[in-house]
Order: structure tokens, then sequence, then C-alpha cells
């Protein structure tokens, strides 16, 4: 331990000296952020995770010390101990940017704990390094002032999920992540066993079954902050690996969870940005998301709502449109959305949006301008389609005069994405969503009544759109062997600003409900067995009825924090391809070690 330690311990962060320090003798430890010379003087600004302290090396106090002072660069560790006086008074001036900015530190002694060498990346706010070269350099971009602040607000925000499960009486239990593989669901990280040759463990995608069997060991109310693993394709807002708020409770159903989760959310808006949410969230079935935004995750914080025309054309039979007909005749859906007059988009502005749809493999963009009589110009359908149809379609769409109709037909899977896309893309620019106050940029709501099965359109087979230990809805049992497409689920999703930042469902607690379910799946008796046969037997002893849910916690952060990529969030994230280029993850493995665990690679690196 170096002597300076030894004999001085920090007494203030670089963030909490004020006027009423003047005089006082403090020790100050952190990093030299900026350096500058003024007036003879040297003056560095030091950081630490709290914020920073200008000190100033004088040679009237100590020449020999001002000389060394000369030696330090960015990002070298110091430790210094001097006196607190006033800036002014030392004829300079006040920072009003630094909540330490009318003071500075009068360096009596310096410690230099380390040098660094010139750093490959600014330790600022604003750098425009790449973000490939920040991940590299990991350690230098964490400590960037922006980057401690996400981290403290995560820190903040799973303390109040610890505070407030703790007294809502949940208890925090751990579950496995070397767990059984089960084929099917997200794609699992497999892990060799060397005790048991050729078999394999797979990595927890969540604790599901471990929280459920935990309601069936009698433990009523769980929680977890819980690392999960998914092997699936990365975006913006997915991590191969990533943390969950996962919760169980016992002997409650939808509106039990829900509550419970609404109070968790409110105090975490309330302790980590200081903002009251009110509550209960607007609910809404995945059907109205579907026709009125094209999306189960709407931004309910806009309009530009969807409106579906099949009824008001199938009156006409397609009002004379061929592609309307066409459509309604196969089964599709037509959809228009209106962007208001006072927008004022141009029929260049149309061609962008055109452009934009076919990016998302769209054919491309129905458009009308709507003039004073409900005429149509600018569109492609302007001459085809009857008065009367035209009319109708306007009154439909509520278009007034000087709006601009913007029309999708065709299958309704690709109509709902395209236009739901659309309906974000203009919310951006046409800086609707800037000019949200306060008062309307936080929109939480509730989807339920989601389908219970998803059908594989090759092979007809349906699979569990949630997981298949979600409860079908009271009443709908029937339909798990007689109509399983159209069984609804007792399942419901949060969603914050239109991102999905949690979904959980009631689960089944009855063995022959839950075999249903499988069968429904097409899972045969043997697989039955192989698979579930632990929860199926689980069941059998007097399964109490319970549901649960889980946040995606990155997401929580990444939302709050303001921005869009989960990278920003972790302090060791994976790039698009999985990659951790701080210590170059993945990488070969020995092929002895491959051996122990009875591995051969067939892969060829590239
Ligand atoms: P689900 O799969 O919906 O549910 O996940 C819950 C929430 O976790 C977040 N999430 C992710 N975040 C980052 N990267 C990912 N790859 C990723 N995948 C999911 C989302 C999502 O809403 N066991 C069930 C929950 C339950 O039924 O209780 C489950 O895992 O915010």
């Amino acid at each position: 331990m170096s002597s300076f330690l030894e004999k001085n311990r920090r007494t203030h962060r670089c963030h909490e000296l004020r006027g009423e320090n003047l005089g006082d003798e403090v020790i100050l430890m952190g990093w030299v952020d900026s350096l500058r010379d003024h007036g003879g003087r040297r003056f560095i600004d030091l950081r630490d995770r709290e914020g920073l302290t200008q000190i100033v090396f004088k040679p009237e106090t100590d020449d020999k010390l001002h000389q060394l002072a000369h030696e330090l660069r960015n990002e070298w560790c110091i430790g210094v101990r001097g006196v607190v006086e006033d800036r002014v008074a030392n004829g300079g001036s006040e920072n009003p940017k630094l909540v330490t900015g009318t003071i500075e530190v009068n360096v009596l002694e310096l410690e230099v704990f380390n040098r660094s060498v010139v750093p490959p990346i600014q330790v600022e706010d604003q750098i425009e390094t790449s973000e490939e070269k920040r991940l590299q350099h990991r350690v230098l971009d964490l400590r960037r002032p922006k980057m401690q602040k996400t981290f403290k607000l995560r820190h903040r925000i799973a303390q109040a999920t610890r505070n407030f499960f703790d007294r809502e009486g949940f208890l925090e239990v751990e579950t496995p992540i070397l767990v059984k593989y089960t084929p099917g669901g997200a794609r699992n990280f497999v892990v060799p066993s060397r005790l048991n040759p050729g078999e394999f463990y797979a990595l927890a995608e969540s604790p599901q079954l471990y929280k459920q069997m935990l309601m069936m060991a009698g433990f009523d109310r769980y929680f977890q902050i819980v690392k999960c693993f998914r092997d699936e394709d990365l975006r913006g807002d997915r991590q191969p690996e990533f943390t969950q708020i996962d919760v169980e409770m016992s002997f409650g159903v939808e509106e039990d969870i829900q509550t419970i989760m609404e109070g968790l959310v409110q105090q975490i808006f309330r302790e980590s940005l200081g903002v009251e949410v009110a509550t209960p969230f607007k609910r809404m079935s995945y059907q109205e998301c579907m026709d009125r935004f094209g999306s189960d995750k709407p931004d309910l914080r806009y309009g530009l709502e969807h409106v579906t025309l099949n009824e008001t054309l199938g009156k006409f039979d397609g009002g004379g449109v061929p592609f309307f007909k066409s459509t309604l005749d196969e089964g599709g859906l037509i959809k228009a959305m209106v962007v208001p007059a006072q927008y004022k988009l141009s029929r260049a502005d149309g061609d962008k949006l055109e452009d934009f749809v076919k990016g998302l493999g769209a054919a491309g963009l129905g458009r009308a301008k709507v003039g004073a009589d409900g005429a149509w110009t600018q569109s492609p359908f302007a001459k085809l389609i009857s008065d009367d149809a035209r009319l109708a379609l306007n009154s439909a769409c509520g278009a007034q005069e000087g709006d601009l109709l913007l029309l999708q037909f065709g299958n309704a899977k690709k109509v709902h994405m395209v236009m739901s896309a659309l309906r974000q893309h203009l919310a951006n620019t046409l800086g609707i969503i800037d000019a949200l106050g306060d008062d309307t940029k936080w929109h939480l709501h509730w989807v339920t009544d989601f389908p219970l099965f998803e059908e594989n359109e090759e092979d007809g087979t349906f699979g569990a759109a949630h997981h298949p230990f979600t409860s079908p809805q009271v009443g709908h049992e029937d339909k798990l062997t007689s109509d399983p497409a159209s069984c609804l689920a007792r399942a419901y999703d949060l969603v914050l600003n239109g991102n999905e930042i949690g979904g959980g469902s009631v689960r089944i607690h009855d063995d022959k409900v839950q075999a249903k379910v499988f069968d429904a799946m097409s899972i045969s008796e043997d697989d039955k067995e192989a698979k579930f046969g632990f929860l199926l037997e689980a069941l059998k002893y007097g399964a109490p009825p319970h549901c649960g849910i889980a946040l995606g916690l990155d997401r929580l952060v990444m939302l709050l924090r303001g921005t869009t990529s989960l990278r920003d969030v972790i302090a060791y994230p994976k790039t698009q391809k999985g990659t951790d280029l701080l210590t170059g993850a993945p990488t070969p493995v020995d092929l002895k070690q491959l051996q122990e665990v009875h591995i051969a690679s067939i892969a060829k690196k590239n």
C-alpha cells in the first residue's frame, strides 16, 4: 500500500465540496479529467464516480509540487490532500455547470497511484468514437459520466424492486442456470456435461418452470432479479444474456398480479426518475391493439390510428378498385391511416413514405390526398374508385380536406406489420414524439386476451404463443381440442411507450388441462413425459392456482434512461454478432478441454 493511503483516508467524493467547506483540509481521490494552466497555476479537474472538483497547484504553495503537477496526464489515477478555497477570491471565476463550481482545492500533497498511457478513447460524454471501439475499451468507456449515471439508475431500479417485493411479502429465491434442455421455445445455449458423456445442460432461458414449482412447494410469493440466456438473433432491444425481474404468486388472478406490478412500476418511476405514474394502467385486448395500431405493443402516446376498411369496401365490392376487390375475395385485410392536413405532407413526402414501406417488403403504399368535396388527388385509385365508395371510405377514416390517406392491403400479418411501422415512422419524422410534454412522456398499458396458440403457417400445427404453461381463458378449455386457433389465453403483456417490457400469465395448475394443451401442440405422450414429466408430476400434489410475470430489466433501464440500445445499459454487453469485444469471447476451446467434455468440433473458422 502506498504511504499516502496509509496516512490519508478519503474525506469527500468529487461532487461534495461547497462554499461551507472553505478552509477545510480534504482528501480526494480520482482520475485526471482535464488539465490547464492559467496565471502560472496548474488546474486539474479531478473526477470520480460522483462528479468533478477543480484542484489547483500553485507555485507559491509548493513550487516542487507545482512542477510535478505538470507531469500529470489525462486518466492518471491520483490522490490529493489540500485546502478548500474560494475560486473567485483566488482570482478565478465560478463554474455554474459544476455543483462544486464555487470552490477549488489548493493541493498540499499529491500521490500518483497509477499513470495512464494515452487513452484510445476520450473519457467524456460527447464522443464520436464508434461503438465498436467503445466496447473494445469498455473500461474507459464506462468511466464516462453518462455511463456511470446509467448504472446508478440501474442500481436504483434494482433496489426499488427488492424493497418493494420485500414489503409485499415476496421471497427472493435463486433458481438454477444449468437446466434441463427442452427443444422448442427460444433457442437455448447448451453446455456439455463432463460427468455425463454425450449429455448437455441448457442455460435457463427463464426460471419459468422452477418458479411455478416454487409455488407448488408452498413459497406463496417469489421474485428474483435473474439472468436469462437465449441464443436468438440479436437486435437493439435483445441481448443473448439479459436480466429479468421475475415474479410468481399463488392464489391470485390477473387483476392481483397486475396491481402488484403497477405498484412496482410506480415505485421504480418514483425512486429512479422522481416521476409519478398514474395507476391502474389502461388495459386493451390484443385484438383491439392489432385493429387500431397493427401491433401487440402499440405506443399509445399519440394517435395515427389505423382503420380497417374491409366492411366499408365490402359493401361496394371493392368500390371499383381491383386491388381492393381481390384482397376482399382472398380474405386479406385493407387498412388506412390518416395523416392530418396540419402536417402538410407533399407528394414528395408521400414518395419517401412509399420508399420506407418498400424497405419493409411492401409492394407499395396506397395514397390519396383528400380535397374539398372529398375528392382524391395524388392517387392511383382516384379514377377507379366509385364516388360512393370513396365518400364511405373518407367517412370511415374521418378524413377531412387536406388530409393524406395512406393505405395497405393484402396478407393481414404483413398489412399490420407495415402499417404499424409506418405509424411509428410518422410519429418520429413528423416530430410528434419530440413534441410530447412531460405529462404525456410515459405511457404504460396492459395488453390482454392474447391467442393461446400460434399456428405454424407451413404445417398447420400449433405452438404456444406465450409458453405452454399458460392457462386458457375460462370457458375456452373445450376449444383446446375443437378450435385451438380461437382459444384465448389468460396472458398479459406490459407495454411502455411502444416497447414490451414484460409478459406473464395465469398458469395451468391442473395436470389434465396441462396435458390437453400439450395435446393441442401435438406433443406426443413420450415427449410429454420426457420433456415435462417432472412438471406433470409436481402438478399431482395439490398445486395451488398461481400466476406470474417477468419484466425485462434491461429494457426498462434503457427506456427510463432514454436510449435505444440495450448495449448502453449493460456493463459488458454482446454485439449484434454475440461477441464480447472487450475479452474477445467467444473463442475456440483447446482440443483437450473439448475431449474432456466429450465434444468434437466440426466448425471451420472462416
Ligand atoms: P418473456 O419471454 O416475455 O416471458 O420475457 C419477459 C420479458 O423479458 C424481456 N426480454 C428480453 N430482454 C432483452 N433481451 C432479450 N433477448 C429478451 N427476451 C425477453 C422482455 C420481455 O417482456 N417466463 C416468461 C414470463 C412469465 O410468464 O412469467 C418469460 O420469460 O421485456
